[in-house]
């Protein structure tokens, strides 16, 4: 059985994973409206993801004889100035994640719940992950600066993503 502690806590990052899908829709959204269909393709892709990741919460809650509770999401932000800083508002907002998964296993460890410390290791290991790839997008477009071929190639790239 889940102890309310880590109940609250795992309920608050389901919200932190829908609003993450939330923010990359929203930037889906605005990719297509500037023509960028492959990072539009690419943010579609990641929104999807934080939704499974979202899934993966609420039926650790569920599976435990918990209660999933969920929260208001906050409206997402709808423009930005130019690719690399949709990227970079993205990679940033991965480390803010990080962060929320390390407070939820020091949370895990501190109340000994070896169950939630299983799952939360998936999602350390995710992260690192995560991270790495937004922080490698957001090199390139740094590269690639203003030149529209590059970043045509760049669409081009990210639209491959599966
Ligand atoms: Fe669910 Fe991108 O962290």
């Amino acid at each position: 059985m889940i102890k309310d502690k880590m109940q609250k806590a795992m309920n608050e990052q389901i919200k932190h994973e829908q609003e993450s899908a939330y923010l990359y829709l929203s930037m889906a959204a605005w990719f297509g409206s500037e023509g960028l269909e492959g990072m539009a393709k690419w943010m579609q892709a990641q929104a999807a993801e934080e939704q499974a990741h979202a899934m993966k919460f609420f039926h650790h809650i569920e599976e435990r004889g918990g209660r999933v509770e969920l929260a208001g999401l906050s409206k997402p932000k709808a423009e930005w100035k130019s690719p690399l800083e949709a990227f970079t508002e993205a990679d940033k907002h991965e480390q803010f994640i990080s962060g929320k998964i390390n407070d939820l296993m020091e949370l895990a460890i501190a109340e000994k719940d070896h169950a939630a410390k299983s799952l939360l290791q998936w999602f350390v290991d995710e992260q690192v992950e995560e991270e790495a790839t937004t922080s490698a997008i957001v090199q390139k477009l740094e590269r690639a600066g203003s030149a529209g071929h590059a970043l045509l190639m760049m669409d081009r790239m990210l639209g491959a993503r599966e």
